[in-house]
C-alpha cells in the first residue's frame, strides 16, 4: 500500500518548531546592510589562520582523526586532559547531540526564555517536551526558583547559558550550585564567556558534579561562525558518551587547523574581544543618553529595552533596515514589545547604528 512521504516521516518533525535561517540568505544578498543581528564577529580570520587551513587541505583526502594535539591544547586551557574534550562542528552540533544523549520521547528539557532559538526545536525533534521558564519580570535574570520548582521526574536535561543570550546576565554561583545539586544533567553554555577575560570558566563544576558538562564555541570571540568549531568539556565518561553520539567526522581538518592556528596566536582573539568591548561601552553610553535601557554587555550582543519609547520591535527593526542595518528581533517579554538586540560590527557599521538611534530615538 502506497503512503504519502509525510506518513513515513516521524510525526514530531511536523510538530517541532523550525529554526528560521532565512535572514542568512537575505543578508548575503544585501552586503551593504550591516549584519548586527546574529552575534557574529565582524573581524575575519587572519592570514595565519587562512594559511593553516590551506595547508590542512594537503591531507584533505584523508578522514579526520581525533585531533589529539588540538584536544590536548584545549584541555590545557581548562586544566583538563585531552579525554575531557569532545570536538564539535560548532556548538549547535553539541546542542543536537546533547538532546539525543539525554532525551527519550516524552522527557523534558528545561531552559529559560527568551533564549537562543535553536534549543527548543532540537529537543522537539527527539519528541521531547520543552519546558520554558520565563526570565524574571523585574530584572530579566534567570527565574531560579521557578526553574527549580518546575523540575520533575521527567526532567532529563537543563540548560544554563552563562552569560545568558539575549539578556547578557550571569547566573550567581550559588544559584548554579543549586541546579547542580539536583543531580539532573546540566549543560552550562559558555558561548560568550571569552568576552570576559577576568571571569573564569565554570569548568571546575565537572569534578564535583559529573552530570554537568560545558559547551564552548569558537563562533563568537574567535570569529568562527562560518568555519564551525566548538567543543564539550566534561568527565571522561561524559566525553566518551558525547563521542559516541557525535558523528565520527563531525569536525573537518580545515576547521581543526583553523582552531589550532587561532589558539597558537592568542593576540588575535584578544584584539577581537577588545574591539567588541570598546564598542559596547560606546553603545551603552549612547543608549542611556537617549533614555533607553541597555542590558549588560557581557557577550557580543546587547539586549535593549525600548519599551518606554512606545515603538514596537517591528517598527524599530523596520526603521533600522531603512538605514541599512539589520537588528535582531526579540519577541515580547512579559507581554511587552519594544525589545531588540544589537551586535557590534565594524567601525563604520557601529557609527551607522549610533547615527540611526540618535535620529530615531533622539
Ligand atoms: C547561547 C548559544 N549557544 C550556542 C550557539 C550556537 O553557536 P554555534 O553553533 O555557532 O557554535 C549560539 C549562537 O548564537 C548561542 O547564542
Amino acid at each position: 500500500m502506497k503512503k504519502d512521504l509525510k506518513d513515513w516521516i516521524v510525526p514530531w518533525l511536523y510538530t517541532s518548531r523550525e529554526y528560521n535561517v532565512g535572514i542568512l540568505d537575505e543578508a548575503m544578498a544585501n552586503p551593504g546592510t550591516a549584519r548586527l543581528m546574529l552575534n557574529e564577529n565582524p573581524i575575519p580570520p587572519s592570514e595565519k589562520v587562512i594559511e593553516a587551513v590551506a595547508d590542512s587541505l594537503r591531507h584533505g583526502n584523508w578522514y579526520p582523526d581525533s585531533f589529539l594535539r588540538l584536544r590536548t591544547k584545549i584541555g590545557k586551557m581548562y586544566g583538563l586532559g585531552p579525554n575531557n574534550v569532545a570536538l564539535a562542528n560548532g556548538s549547535s552540533d553539541t546542542i543536537d547531540a546533547m538532546m539525543r544523549l539525554f532525551l527519550q520521547p516524552g522527557d523534558e528539557f528545561m531552559l529559560s526564555t527568551p533564549t537562543f532559538e535553536l534549543f527548543p526545536p532540537r529537543a522537539e525533534l527527539c519528541n521531547a517536551k520543552v519546558v520554558q521558564v520565563p526570565v524574571r519580570e523585574d530584572n530579566l535574570n534567570y527565574d531560579v526558583d521557578g526553574m527549580l520548582n518546575a523540575i520533575n521526574e521527567r526532567t532529563k536535561l537543563i540548560l544554563i547559558i552563562n552569560p545568558n543570550n539575549p539578556t547578557g546576565v550571569f547566573i550567581d554561583d550559588a544559584d548554579l550550585d543549586r541546579f547542580c545539586e539536583t543531580g539532573v544533567p546540566i549543560c552550562v553554555d559558555e558561548a560568550y564567556l571569552d568576552y570576559n577575560p577576568d571571569r573564569p570558566s565554570k569548568v571546575d563544576l565537572i569534578r564535583k558534579y559529573p552530570q554537568v558538562f560545558l559547551s564552548v564555541t569558537f563562533s563568537k570571540a574567535y570569529g568562527f561562525c562560518g568555519i564551525r568549531f566548538g567543543f564539550v568539556l566534561g568527565t571522561e565518561e561524559m566525553i566518551a558518551a558525547f563521542n559516541r553520539m557525535f558523528l565520527p567526522w563531525n569536525v573537518s581538518r580545515m576547521a581543526a587547523a583553523a582552531a589550532e592556528a587561532t589558539i597558537d596566536n592568542p593576540d588575535e582573539v584578544k584584539a577581537k574581544v577588545e574591539h567588541n568591548n570598546k564598542w559596547m561601552v560606546v553603545f551603552t553610553e549612547e543608549l542611556k543618553n537617549l533614555g533607553l535601557k541597555p542590558f549588560p554587555a557581557n557577550g557580543n550582543y546587547m539586549l535593549i529595552d525600548g519599551t518606554m519609547t512606545g515603538k514596537t520591535t517591528a517598527e524599530i527593526l523596520k526603521a533600522a533596515l531603512d538605514e541599512n542595518i539589520y537588528l535582531k528581533k526579540i519577541g515580547e517579554i512579559h507581554g511587552k514589545t519594544g525589545y531588540f538586540r544589537v551586535t557590534p560590527g565594524q567601525d563604520e557599521e557601529n557609527e551607522r547604528f549610533i547615527k540611526f538611534i540618535r535620529a530615531y530615538f533622539g
